[in-house]
């Protein structure tokens, strides 16, 4: 069996909630795939029915960024799959529902899904350090549980339907993830009028941001510049900033993570399909 974790993960909390799923497994033939990368997005990625898939992408009600060509750069051949999604202890929406119909349409086959919490990208405040210990332990618990059914019984079937993950933030938000759930296409980005960035005098030019940011929006030409059509506002470059200098400023934007604050105080658990 060679096992393949891929994700998109500006802020590093789907690459290690699909990591600490494969501390599950026993050592065995691991490849990485990094679809932050656009050179990797940019790839056709072919698998057999012997290679086993984690895919793990964060969400915005629905997939988020560029999951077009993450799932387009992949090419199954009747290739288990489990689907991840992390959220910021808010919901994941129908995420998980888009992920299965687009890799089906691809050649993979679902065997297991998960919904996980990461700390959300926007605040420190929300979902903080998470995945935690205690995340980790059921992370692991999923992977040994996933290897279990796939390698040891031979067990490929998926007997759940996924549902829709509604919030529970009250009427508009409800009618929000209704509404983005229903538009056509697998992912949301952050609208493009909520998407400046602020960099402060903090800033030492060590160019880490340019080089992870996914769509190539910052350039750094004596000081760092955002191209504001390119960027969809994945806080790659905010949460890989070492000197805490890259800030969204956008007053829409704080007005809308002010109002969910409340709503995503209370810990909220990750949800598996086995
Ligand atoms: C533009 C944007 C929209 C988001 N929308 C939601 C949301 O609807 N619900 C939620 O719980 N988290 C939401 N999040 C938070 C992320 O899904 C969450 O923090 C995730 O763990 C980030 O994954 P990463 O660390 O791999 O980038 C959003 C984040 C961004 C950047």
């Amino acid at each position: 069996m060679n096992l393949h974790l891929i994700y998109f993960s500006p802020g590093g909390t789907t690459k290690k909630t699909v990591m600490n799923i494969a501390k599950g497994f026993p050592s065995s033939n691991v490849q990485k795939i990094d679809m932050l990368r656009k050179s990797n997005r940019e790839k056709i990625f072919e698998f057999g029915k012997e290679d086993v898939i984690i895919l793990g992408m964060m969400t915005a009600t629905k997939l988020f960024g560029v999951p077009n060509e993450v799932i387009g750069a992949l090419k199954g051949n009747d290739t288990p799959f489990v689907g991840i999604v992390t959220c910021g202890n808010g919901y994941y929406g129908s995420s998980l529902k888009v992920m299965t119909k687009a890799m089906e349409k691809r050649g993979f086959k679902m065997v297991a899904a998960g919904g996980f919490i990461g700390q959300y990208s926007f605040s420190d405040k929300i979902a903080s350090g998470r995945p935690d210990e205690a995340d980790e332990i059921v992370q692991k618990k999923f992977g040994e549980d996933i290897y279990h059914k796939l390698i040891v019984n031979n067990d490929r079937t998926f007997k759940h339907k996924l549902k829709i993950d509604w919030p529970n933030e009250g009427a508009f938000s409800a009618f929000k993830c209704a509404l983005i759930s229903a538009l056509p296409g697998l992912g949301f980005g952050l609208p493009k009028s909520w998407n400046e960035l602020e960099i402060s005098n903090d800033c030492i030019q060590c160019g880490k941001c340019v080089k992870i940011c996914p769509v190539e929006a910052l350039t750094l030409d004596g000081t760092i510049q955002q191209d504001r059509d390119l960027c969809f506002g994945c806080q790659a470059c905010n949460r890989g900033c070492p000197k805490g200098a890259i800030k969204p400023v956008s007053s829409k934007l704080i007005k809308s993570i002010n109002n969910v604050t409340p709503y995503r105080t209370t810990r909220k658990e990750p949800i598996v399909f086995i």
